[in-house]
């Protein structure tokens, strides 16, 4: 596996592959990787030729207060994984290769409405963050497919979004939550718990399948569903966070006649944000 630093180089050796007729797969990811990147390397294999990863912690997405300097930065264990994974081209740029001073404020993406709830809501600036390096690295890759987790739901439903509203020719895939025998979603975040925290943190997926449950069993009374998950989660050690029962297109508020819903759910576990969520049909 090569690992290329810059943009140039990184154009030269994708246009190298398609010139010899190679289908191209990209799974963009901020490192300290784990299962659940792997999956998406592994799914992509299924849908291209060619994989390209790449290992950029964008400090754009990152609001003020949050974990920008104390994100792990493991590129070693990063691109052995992914050279184990069958990856075939690791991007690494650096900041000032992404950012450079003089055009860093000339543009960013912005999705409108979709990311105005939920993780929008609680980070302010952060999917206009996700959405200008999604669109630059998808640029500089130009993959016939991009791999993304759904984990994170609503990242998801903005780069769809995005890559329809711009024209973006390359399939979006959306890969399922790689949980541990718990129940808790594998997360590089998830680094930052003790031992205790872990033991609690599961409780997050247990509330989640049992709102979904009552949802599937006909209960339309989303605001007392809402109240009963939280309810428990606060009393169980969690701080703050959103628990929200959502139709799974718009992301709005779930209405009772709604046959698509996915409950997005996060909540402040010690020093670790979790986040989770179930989508399901009724
Ligand atoms: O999901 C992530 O790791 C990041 O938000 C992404 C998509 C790599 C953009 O920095």
């Amino acid at each position: 596996m090569d690992i290329i630093h810059t943009i140039a180089g990184l154009r030269e050796a994708v246009t190298k592959q398609k010139l010899a007729g190679k289908t191209v797969g990209f799974v963009p990811t901020m490192g300290n990787l784990h299962e659940g990147h792997i999956t998406l390397l592994h799914e992509g294999h299924k849908h291209a030729d060619f994989m390209v990863s790449s290992v950029f912690v964008n400090p754009t997405q990152f609001g003020e207060g949050e974990d920008f300097d104390s994100y792990p930065r493991t590129l070693e264990a990063d691109s052995e994984k992914l050279q184990a994974a069958g990856c075939h081209l690791l991007f690494a740029p650096s900041a000032e290769e992404m950012y450079p001073a003089e055009t860093s404020h000339w543009a960013t993406v912005q999705v409108h409405d979709i990311t105005k709830d939920h993780c929008g809501a609680d980070r302010p600036g952060h999917f206009d963050g996700v959405s200008t390096v999604v669109s630059k690295l998808f640029n500089i890759v130009t993959p016939n497919v991009a791999l993304f987790g759904k984990k994170d739901f609503q990242q998801l439903a903005v780069i769809r979004r995005m890559t329809k509203a711009l024209c973006f020719d390359i399939n979006i895939v959306g890969v399922e939550t790689v949980r541990e025998d718990s129940g808790l979603a594998l997360s590089s975040r998830n680094g930052y718990l003790t031992d205790e925290e872990k033991s609690i943190a599961p409780l997050l997926y247990q509330q989640l399948k049992l709102a979904r449950d009552k949802v599937l069993q006909g209960d339309n009374n989303f605001a007392q569903i809402i109240k009963d998950a939280r309810d428990t989660l606060t009393s169980s050690g969690f701080g703050d966070g959103y628990f929200n029962i959502c139709n799974s297109e718009s992301l709005d508020p779930a209405a009772s006649q709604d046959t698509s819903f996915v409950i997005l759910a996060t909540a402040q576990m010690g020093g670790a944000r979790l986040i989770d969520n179930i989508d399901f049909e009724r």
